[in-house]
């Protein structure tokens, strides 16, 4: 049986690595067990090639290892099976039974670590280097995000710092120590949702200053930005949810000339170099005075009128007026200041409020205020 073992030993390369029979042939213990019963040459040699065959690395490895074994020009096992004939009748018996069951192990080991391999570049996926790139997506803050954060950075260079209060608001600091009284019809303009009779959804981010002046003592520099709610029947242009951003500054001898240098600076900023903008008196329960601040129409810029296709006409986004509302403001009512413990004749003060939709889309547009929440990336990537 000598040269049955160089037969074999001739045909095992060095450079196979090895791998775990059993992992490859969950019977293999019990098959190898009955070879080695028949032949211990032959099941070593058997456990060698399938030994290579669990490590093979690819196809062409597990087809050189196969024809080492099996090839009919010059596997071993052909080559050991032909000298089978020449044997004495008891070792022909032995040795053609041990070739026979090794043979099947390794055709089984071959089977089983094709399909292992077929099945791992299935799960890897083949890599195709001529398809196309997948462009990737690139985030960026929200459309309202960045106004938000555009004129937090504008009022951080005047001095305001950043207050936040809850959205989930107290009835008494929505409307009551912002000097609306109880049955005044102001209240009726903000269209409340109630959570319960003393809890609203804040209607407007001014509630924050009550709770500011409360907590601290002037002189005070602050901007209030956040998400306040309308019950508003809900169009192009009216949503009940929207934004606003709070401002208030209060110490001695703040002035309305204060106010009108803060919000043209901020017109400046947010608008033209040059916009003319204006004043105008209103009326608001927690300012006395009380504006609002127009910028000349950028549409028609300032003569109420536009020409297009179809011929002359009154400019659709002033509807003639020659300007649009920014924002409310006006000088802190003293009733403000006596509910949150200011003395009135000691500190002044100056508050306003603008909405960042009516801003955004001013700025780009936007004629849909729905799109800022419908959250559909062909409108948030525009910007
Ligand atoms: N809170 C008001 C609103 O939502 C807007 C406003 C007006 C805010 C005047 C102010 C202000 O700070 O001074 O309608």
């Amino acid at each position: 049986m000598a040269d049955i073992q160089s037969i074999f030993s001739r045909r095992l390369d060095p450079a196979w690595s090895r791998g775990e029979p059993s992992a490859l042939l969950p019977d293999w213990t019990a098959r190898h067990a009955d070879l080695q019963a028949v032949s211990v040459e032959v099941a070593a040699a058997s456990e060698a090639f399938v030994a290579a065959l669990a490590a093979a690395p690819d196809a062409a490895t597990v087809q050189a290892v196969r024809n080492a074994a099996l090839s009919r020009e010059n596997g071993a096992f052909t080559e050991a099976l032909a000298m089978v004939p020449t044997l004495p009748v008891e070792e022909k018996r032995v040795l053609g039974r041990a070739l026979n069951l090794g043979k099947q192990l390794i055709e089984a080991a071959e089977k089983a670590r094709r399909e292992a391999l077929e099945r791992l570049r299935e799960d890897v996926g083949e890599l195709d280097v001529t398809l196309p790139g997948r462009r990737p997506w690139r985030r960026r803050p929200h459309v309202l995000a960045q106004v938000r954060d555009e004129l937090l950075d504008l009022f951080h260079g005047l001095g305001f710092s950043v207050y936040t209060s809850p959205e989930v608001e107290l009835d008494r600091y929505n409307f009551g120590k912002l000097n609306f009284a109880p049955d005044h019809p102001a209240r009726d303009a903000h269209d409340t949702y109630f959570v319960n009779p003393d809890v609203v959804l804040r209607t407007h981010t001014s509630p924050g200053w009550v709770r500011a002046m409360e907590e601290r003592q002037p002189p005070l520099r602050l901007v209030f930005p956040g998400r306040v709610y309308r019950a508003e029947a809900v169009d192009a242009s009216h949503m009940d949810q929207f934004h606003q951003i709070d401002g208030l500054a209060v110490g001695r001898n703040v002035s309305m000339a204060d106010l009108k240098a803060t919000l043209n600076t901020f017109a400046r900023a947010i608008y033209r170099r040059d916009v003319p903008t204006r004043i105008i008196p209103i009326y608001f329960p927690f300012v006395e005075p009380g504006v609002q601040m127009d910028v000349q129409c950028a549409t028609c810029a300032g003569s109420g009128r536009v020409q297009d296709e179809a011929g002359e006409r009154r400019c659709p986004v002033c509807k003639g007026t020659k300007w649009v509302e920014v924002l409310g403001a006006g000088m802190v009512h003293p009733n403000v200041f006596r509910t949150v413990g200011y003395d009135p004749e000691q500190v002044t003060g100056f508050a306003f409020g603008m909405g960042l939709e009516r801003i955004a889309m001013g700025r780009h547009g936007i004629h849909e205020i729905r799109q800022f929440l419908e959250n559909d990336v062909r409108f948030l990537e525009q910007f």
